[in-house]
C-alpha cells in the first residue's frame, strides 16, 4: 500500500486592514483550497488547511487553523511546512497591505492617501526551502496565462502551477464550473475543465500523487 501524503493547503482571501473597520481583500471564495483537502483526505492522506476568512463549513476529520492576514498565513505555513510532503498554495495572498493599520476608525473628512507594502510572498519561500517536498502553487491573470505560469514555475521553483484565465468565459470564484491548466516542471501541460471544483481537485491530485510516488520510489 501507498504510504499517505501530509498535504499542507492554504485556502480563501487574506484580509488586510486599513483601520479597526475596513480591510483590502479579493474576491476568493476558499471553494478551491477546500475541494482540494477533502479530496485529499478522503483519498487517506493526512491533511492541514491554513484557511482565510471564509463562509464554508470546516471539512471534517481536517485539522484546521484559521487565519486573517497574509502575515498570520506566512507564520502559519512556515511552522507547517517543516511536517509537510506537499505544500498546496491555493490561497489568494493579498500582495499588499497597509504600511499600518490605523489603531482609531479613519474619519472621512482625514482620508489622506493609504501607502501599502508587500506581503511576505509564501511560494517564493517554500519554493526556496522545499528540500524534497513538492511545491504546488496557482497562477491567475487576466492575459498570457500560460507565458506567466510557466515564469511562475521558474521563478518560484515550484513543481506544479495551476493557472486560471480570469475572462467573461472564465471567472474562477465560488461555485462556477471552472477551466485549468496544470503545468509541471518538466514542460507537461494539461488542460481541465470547465469543471466543478471537486473534478479539478480530483486532477491536481492524481497529479500530484503521480509525481510524488514517482519521486520517493526513485
Ligand atoms: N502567493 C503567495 N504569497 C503572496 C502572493 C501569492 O504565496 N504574497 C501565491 C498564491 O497562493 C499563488 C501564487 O502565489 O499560489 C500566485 O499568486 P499570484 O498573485 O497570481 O502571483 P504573484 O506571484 O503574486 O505575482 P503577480 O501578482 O505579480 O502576478
Amino acid at each position: 500500500m501507498r504510504k499517505p501524503m501530509r498535504i499542507l493547503v492554504t485556502a480563501g482571501p487574506t484580509r488586510e486592514f486599513i483601520d479597526p473597520v475596513r480591510f483590502i481583500t479579493n474576491l476568493s471564495t476558499g471553494n478551491m483550497g477546500y475541494a482540494i483537502a477533502n479530496v485529499a483526505r478522503k483519498r487517506n492522506h493526512k491533511v492541514t488547511l491554513i484557511s482565510g476568512p471564509v463562509n464554508l463549513n470546516p471539512p471534517k476529520y481536517i485539522r484546521i487553523i484559521d487565519v486573517i492576514s497574509a502575515e498570520d498565513m506566512s507564520i502559519q505555513t512556515r511552522k507547517h511546512f517543516k511536517k509537510a510532503d506537499c505544500l498546496i498554495m491555493s490561497a489568494a495572498v493579498c500582495d499588499f497591505r497597509p504600511n499600518k493599520a490605523k489603531a482609531g476608525k479613519i474619519k472621512k473628512a482625514n482620508i489622506g492617501t493609504l501607502p501599502l507594502v508587500q506581503n511576505p510572498d509564501i511560494l517564493l519561500w517554500a519554493g526556496r526551502n522545499k528540500a524534497k517536498r513538492l511545491i504546488v502553487g496557482f497562477c491567475m491573470e487576466t492575459e498570457h496565462l500560460i507565458k506567466r505560469a510557466r515564469q511562475k514555475l521558474r521563478e518560484k521553483n515550484a513543481d506544479i502551477i495551476v493557472a486560471n484565465k480570469i475572462d467573461k468565459h472564465n471567472m474562477p470564484f465560488g461555485n462556477n464550473p471552472t477551466r485549468v491548466f496544470i503545468l509541471e516542471k518538466d514542460g507537461g501541460i494539461q488542460k481541465i475543465g470547465p469543471e466543478k471544483k471537486e473534478e479539478i481537485a480530483k486532477a491536481l491530485l492524481d497529479k500530484i500523487e503521480s509525481v510524488w510516488y514517482k519521486k520517493t520510489a526513485a
